[in-house]
């Protein structure tokens, strides 16, 4: 089942979407949370510090994993995905940093971390709740339109728009990793539910995944086929 959430900004998109991971923990204390980086979350992540902060949520016994990090990046680099998450959630609720997870972008042998990776969140029993960004080519976590669609986690090599589209985190286009590590296909379609926020300069590609032909060109298309899909798309 998809069910699309069109609100009329990014403020009204971001409650929907914390009202949503609110419930969810609510309803499963020791779920296990997929989380996404980019700016598209960062109004929903902030939400919820509010509502932790009025006592309204619990995230002692969450665990979480991280879709993606860059490769080449450690964890306290202000560009990676953990520092991100740091930053943005982790450093202002109560979740354990110990459950909470991320590729290690620094990893020596980054193909024996990204099987690590795998065995860790079927160990953890797989996702309850997969938040989702996505990229202005259809990407899903760092899954680039391919030949095919990848289903394990793995090393990917960014498109130049994609590339392009990051540069404006750093201070130079040079600086932007060539390379990242992705959970793949298999972790997203077995999470119990995902969310797919979505702001307006989105809604091209949305359309594209949602409406047009499932295909690896456009990666976020096989979200089609997941049975508990919900989509929330702001209009302006
Ligand atoms: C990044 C991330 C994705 C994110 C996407 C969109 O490359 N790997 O997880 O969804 O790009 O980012 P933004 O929300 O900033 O547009």
């Amino acid at each position: 089942m998809i069910k699309v959430i069109r609100t009329t900004d990014y403020a009204e998109m971001s409650r929907r979407g914390a009202d949503l991971l609110a419930a969810q923990v609510l309803q499963k204390p020791n779920c296990v949370l997929g989380l996404a980086t980019g700016s598209t979350p960062e109004g929903m992540y902030s939400l919820l510090v509010e509502k932790y902060q009025r006592g309204e949520l619990d995230f002692s016994q969450v665990s979480s994993v991280n879709l993606d990090e860059y490769y080449g990046l450690s964890s306290d680099n202000d560009q990676s995905y953990r520092y991100f998450m740091n930053y943005h959630l982790f450093d202002h609720i109560n979740i354990d940093k110990a459950k909470t997870h991320v590729p290690n972008g620094l990893a020596a042998d980054a193909d024996a971390e990204c099987a690590a990776y795998d065995a860790l969140v079927d160990e953890l029993g797989g996702v309850d709740l997969q938040v989702l960004g996505i990229g202005n080519n259809g990407h899903i976590g760092f899954n680039e339109p391919d030949e095919v669609f990848t289903a394990a986690t793995h090393v990917v090599e960014l498109e130049e728009s994609t590339i392009q589209a990051n540069s404006r985190f750093f201070e130079d286009i040079s600086q932007v990793p060539t390379k990242a590590l992705t959970t793949g296909m298999r972790t997203i379609m077995q999470a119990k539910r995902v969310l797919l926020l979505a702001g307006a300069s989105k809604k091209d590609i949305v359309d594209k995944a949602l409406n047009g032909p499932i295909t690896p060109q456009v990666p976020a298309s096989l979200l089609q086929l997941h049975p508990n899909l919900t989509v929330i798309i702001a209009e302006n």
